[in-house]
Parts: C-alpha cells; sequence; structure tokens
C-alpha cells in the first residue's frame, strides 16, 4: 500500500511500542525508539514505521514526503486526567495558598471546587464549550491529541449532565479527542452540607441517567479525608460498575486513606494522585493491574510532596502521567512542564516518561489498541519537537518545544 504522507529523516522517533525488557530497563522503560527513522501515514492511520531508508513500496507520485530535519516525533501526548470542563477561575485563594492555608481547608469554607460549583452551575453550554475550545486549543499546542474530562462541577443531575454534554460537543468540535468521565462523587454540595448520605443515593441515581444517554465512559471519586470515605467510595463504585462504567479514583492525594488499596479491590483501571499512597496501596496497584496516574503538577503548584513514583516503578507498577488541569489545585495547560516536572523533581528517565504520557496514559483510558504507541493500524496522532535529542526537552525546561502536531493524519499545529 502507498503512503499518503512520509516523515523521514527522523532523528530519533519513540514509537512507544513496549519492547522486550533487557536487565539494563526499568519496566517504564521498554519502548522502542529508532534512531534514522521514518514514519508512513496512510489516511487517520499509521502505514508503517521504521530505520531508513524508506521501502520504496510505500511511495508513489502522491505521497507527500516531509524532511524533519533529524528533529525527535512521538506519539501525541495522552492526558488521561483532567477536569477540563468549569466556569469562572480562583486567582482569589492565592493570597490563601501562600499563607499556608490548607486545600481542604478552603474547600471546608465554601470555596475551592464549591466555588467552581457555584460558577459552573450559572454558565451557559456555549458559555462551557467556549472557554474549554480556548484550553483545548492550548494543551494541542503543547502536543496533547487525548484528554480525558471529568465532570464534576455541577453536582446534580441536571448540571452533570450539562457538563457531559459539553465534553460531547467538544470532541465534534475540536481536533483534540475527549474521553469523558462522570464525577458527580467530587464534592458534596453545599444544599447537601448537612446530609451527605443523601447526596451519596443521589449519585447512585445520577449513574443509570448518565449511563443512558451513553455520556460517560468512566466514573470517578475524590476518595479523600473531609470528601467520600473509603467505604463511601466502594458504595459508588461499586453502583458504577453494575451500571457498565469503567473505575478510576482520586486516591490517596492527600491523606492516606486506603484509596489505592479501594482501587485493586474494585478493579479501578487507574488511580489518580497517589502523593500519599501506602506501601499495601502500592502492592495493590500492582497485584491488580491498576495504572498509577501520577499528577505531579499538582503537588509542585501546591507545595506539597510527590507521588512516590520511584518505588512504584522499582515494585512494577505501570505509571501514566497527566496534567490533574483545573481551576484550583493544578491551572495549567502544558503537559510539557509536567514532563519536565517528572524528570527534575521525580528522577523519571526520558523513556519512562514518554511512556507515561504516551502508552500508559493510552492505558488508562483503555485506549491502548487505538493510541499511545506509532505501530501499523493505530491513530496517525504525533508529535515533531523542535530538538534532535530527547534528554533537550527536558533539559530546557519551561518552554514548549513542539513544533508539528499531527492528528489523524493531519498537520494542526
Ligand atoms: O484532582 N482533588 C480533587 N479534584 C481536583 C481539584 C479540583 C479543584 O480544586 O477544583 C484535583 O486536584
Ligand atoms: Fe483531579
Amino acid at each position: 500500500m502507498k503512503a499518503d504522507l512520509i516523515l523521514y529523516n527522523i532523528g530519533s522517533l519513540v514509537t512507544s511500542r513496549e519492547i522486550e525488557k533487557t536487565s539494563d530497563m526499568t519496566n517504564m522503560e521498554n519502548i522502542e525508539i529508532i534512531e534514522n527513522a521514518y514514519l508512513a501515514v496512510k489516511d487517520d492511520k499509521i502505514l508503517q514505521v521504521g530505520k531508513e531508508p524508506i521501502p520504496k513500496d510505500l511511495v508513489d507520485s502522491n505521497t507527500a514526503m516531509v524532511d524533519v530535519h533529524k528533529k525527535v516525533v512521538t506519539p501525541g501526548i495522552v492526558d488521561s486526567h483532567t477536569h477540563l470542563v468549569f466556569y469562572g477561575s480562583r486567582e482569589n485563594e492565592l493570597p490563601l495558598k501562600i499563607k499556608g492555608v490548607p486545600y481542604l481547608e478552603i474547600l471546608r469554607n465554601g470555596g475551592g471546587i464549591l466555588s467552581t460549583v457555584r460558577a459552573t452551575r450559572k454558565a451557559t453550554k456555549d458559555e462551557l464549550i467556549k472557554k474549554a475550545m480556548d484550553t483545548l486549543d492550548r494543551m494541542l499546542c503543547f502536543g496533547v491529541t487525548t484528554v480525558e474530562s471529568k465532570s464534576g462541577y455541577g453536582l446534580s443531575l441536571e448540571q452533570e449532565l450539562k457538563q457531559l454534554e459539553v465534553n460531547s460537543e467538544l470532541n465534534k468540535k475540536h481536533p483534540i479527542d475527549i474521553v469523558s468521565t462522570f464525577m458527580g462523587a467530587h464534592a458534596v454540595p453545599e444544599e447537601y452540607r448537612d446530609r451527605p448520605h443523601d447526596y451519596i443515593d443521589e449519585i447512585i441515581k445520577m449513574l443509570p441517567e448518565i449511563k443512558k444517554r451513553n455520556l460517560a465512559e468512566f466514573c470517578d471519586i475524590f476518595c479523600e479525608d473531609e470528601v467520600f470515605s473509603v467505604d463511601e467510595s466502594r458504595k459508588i463504585l461499586t453502583e458504577a460498575k453494575k451500571e457498565g462504567y469503567k473505575l478510576k479514583i482520586h486516591a490517596d492525594e492527600i491523606v492516606s486513606l486506603g484509596g489505592a488499596e479501594l482501587a485493586g479491590e474494585v478493579g479501578a483501571v487507574s488511580a489518580e494522585h497517589l502523593m500519599a499512597v501506602s506501601d499495601e496501596g502500592i502492592k495493590s496497584l500492582k497485584e491488580n493491574n491498576v495504572i498509577a496516574n501520577i499528577l505531579p503538577a499538582t503537588s509542585f503548584n501546591l507545595g506539597k510532596n510527590y507521588a512516590p513514583v520511584r518505588k512504584m516503578i522499582d515494585e512494577g507498577v505501570n505509571v501514566a502521567i497527566s496534567s490533574d488541569y483545573n481551576p484550583g489545585s493544578c491551572p495549567t495547560e502544558n503537559m510539557q512542564l509536567v514532563m519536565q516536572i517528572c524528570s527534575s523533581q521525580l528522577k523519571m528517565t526520558p523513556a519512562e516518561i514518554f511512556k507515561g504520557v504516551t502508552l500508559n496514559g493510552a492505558r488508562a483510558l483503555t485506549r491502548e489498541n487505538t493510541i499511545g504507541s506509532l505501530e501499523k493500524g493505530k491513530k496517525a496522532d504525533f508529535i515533531v519537537y523542535d530538538t534532535d535529542n530527547l534528554n533537550y526537552i527536558f533539559y530546557n525546561f519551561g518552554i514548549n518545544h513542539v513544533k508539528d502536531v499531527y492528528k489523524d493524519g493531519k498537520i494542526v499545529v
């Protein structure tokens, strides 16, 4: 078959295809990196990748040939944990944060998530779409081609539906693919403050309504001190599973509650944050094949400790890396900054980081058969970085190294 498009003269092609692990690799470094490579695309899919020379049978007079001048090419970034759709912003909390007022105290006093809930409830669908489209444009510039988007700033059936319908509109309108997650269990809304159990019943009623409309593939919950306990989380997630949702848990973010253990118990696809994960929790992730989705820019922004990622990798846990983009704990769209934090603060190697933001990001969304690596038949979502070596992307930090972004085989940035 002839290619429509071939990128050639690629200095390093990080295909992210998993290869057999050698003794000098961690379980996160076993991805294929090809020097002097080409990448061939047919329609919206990868046709072939390999070391040059380009096989003659891929090319005819209609093939567009793009010389990338020895630059680095990788799969598009999969940002598998964001709170994309909301209204307003929370810079008013900055002075409190600087003074050291804890995140959960701000929430207890009606700020934090609850202040974004007030703003989001007032916003129209069009306003939410417009704001999120701008956010997605910025994410795309930084190389992101798939984004998971959680609800959780509506906290009533009608308002959660509004947020989830926005996800579905965004998926149609924007080049980035959106994976939708219902997170009605993000906080207890103010009107249920004195009867939180009634809100849990409400969430359980929302589950089939949302599923019926096919508006969410995953269900997530904020399992945290003063938010949803382990028992409450178990109750909601068990119901969600019965309704056909795949599961995620915001686990052990601030307090070591046992969220990671619960993730293993209920068969969650991923456990998120894990800054305060226990050794038992790490064991549970490993034994139950749960992806550890780490969100280091949140630690960076809150001035908190980081998830013990080296320990998780040593134990053989599969790690994904995401932004946690949200208006409170992590207002940034810059996945490259997240990757650079993984390098400088978490001591992850470039190969580990690329696997975390590509193949394992796809795994955290159960999309590993269609995205996350550059292999024949997968989506032609990839990035050209404006550098000829991998280390430079982490060395020169705080800036955007992405030169071109291809989505479904077409250049979009
Ligand atoms: O993942 N932890 C809960 N949810 C978000 C924060 C949301 C917010 O502060 O608005 C998080 O950090
Ligand atoms: Fe989050």
